[in-house]
């Protein structure tokens, strides 16, 4: 089994030196309550393997309200070998949020990463593909049909440069196999709220403008989207002008789609100080202030519960210290200033009535 289950908790018994953040420790308060007085959804990806940690599966289940399985239900896991599908590992995850009131984003069903290879070895023209497409995609979410909120249908397909990234999928069908994939989601599960996910889309800039252009395309083609994933792996050295996010939120929430922040990090480089933690902690909480000022946008996902599990320091080298809590579960500046954020937001809610604009200013 160990082989073939997830990479997912890859720094599973290591505590990365992480400067502490501040001189007294900071109280896990509960994100998700916090959160949900607003009606914002607060998720995490969370790593099957991880959820033997009694620390972590606690802290997931007391801080979070949505799950993104983060590896689980990607096709290399879900769909390893042609025509054979193994739910052991996305049913676990499944029923862990189920066991704690949490809700479901499903990720992802067609990637062009973590995609095995038997995919691109078995399909070599367009109608083999989009045959494949929809068995793969009405298999998966008619297996969860009513269990998962939102599926992330199609993952990263906007090229960085220009136009739609090269892939299988794209080259043999164009953008075909985004219609089949999420007509097959809508069939297979009429509930489910049906995204495309990417990164570096996050502000107005040439990539999201492109993504922009293709859903206009698809929404005019009667495609069931509904959703756009702002994945927000950020680097603390680059980050995206809020004011750019804001708009670029509200332009895809004027096409009538959700937006939702699902993969949140902000990595840094090198070794962690005190002032630089600060700095990333206005940048977590001056997004959850945009999230919550702009209307569509009621969701946001960490990608990972604790910087122990994150999947920065493997994928870029001298890059870390990207979540809201440290190597040891320890609440850093970021959380305490998301917590304060939802805090004013909260106050001024449950003083004035629920609903996302309250009314005054007790900021
Ligand atoms: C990452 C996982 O966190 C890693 O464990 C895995 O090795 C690679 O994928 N964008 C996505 C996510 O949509 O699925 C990726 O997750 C991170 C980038």
């Amino acid at each position: 089994m160990a082989d073939s289950s997830p990479e997912s908790a890859q720094n599973e018994g290591s505590s990365p030196a992480t400067a502490h953040t501040a001189a007294q420790e900071i109280p896990l308060v509960g994100l998700r309550g916090l959160a949900a007085a607003y009606q914002l959804d607060f998720g995490a990806a969370v790593a099957f393997k991880a959820l033997s940690i009694s620390k972590y599966a606690q802290i997931v289940s007391s801080e979070f309200s949505t799950l993104t399985p983060e590896n689980e239900m990607k096709w290399q896991y879900i769909h390893p070998v042609s025509g054979s599908y193994e739910w052991f590992f996305g049913d676990q995850l499944v029923q862990f949020a189920q066991s704690h009131e949490m809700k479901v984003r499903g990720h992802t069903l067609v990637w062009h990463n973590q995609l095995p290879r038997w995919v691109s070895e078995s399909v070599t023209t367009e109608d083999a593909l989009l045959k494949l497409v929809t068995e793969h995609v009405s298999t998966i979410v008619g297996h969860y049909r009513g269990k998962i909120a939102k599926w992330d249908v199609a993952n990263e397909v906007i090229d960085d440069a220009q136009g739609m990234r090269d892939t299988l999928f794209y080259r043999l069908s164009g953008t075909e196999f985004l219609s089949t994939a999420f007509r097959a989601a809508h069939e297979a599960d009429a509930d489910a709220l049906l995204y495309l996910n990417d990164y570096s889309v996050e502000a107005i800039n040439p990539k999201s403008n492109r993504l922009y252009e293709l859903c206009k395309a698809l929404l005019a083609q009667g495609v069931p989207l509904h959703g756009v994933g702002l994945q927000a792996h950020w680097d603390l050295d680059d980050l995206p002008s809020m004011s750019s996010v804001r708009k670029n939120i509200e332009r895809f929430a004027a096409l009538g789609l959700k937006v939702d922040i699902t993969e949140l990090d902000i990595r840094m480089k090198g070794a962690p100080t005190p002032e630089r933690l600060r700095v990333q902690a206005e940048a977590y909480a001056a997004l959850v202030r945009v999230v919550l000022d702009t209307e569509g946008s009621d969701s946001i996902t960490v990608w990972g519960v604790d910087d122990g599990h994150s999947w920065v320091p493997q994928w870029m080298s001298s890059y870390g210290s990207a979540l809201l809590l440290d190597g040891k579960y320890r609440a850093k500046q970021a959380y305490a200033a998301v917590v304060g954020e939802l805090s004013k937001q909260v106050m001024a809610c449950s003083y004035f009535g629920p609903g996302r604009e309250p009314v005054g200013e007790i900021r």
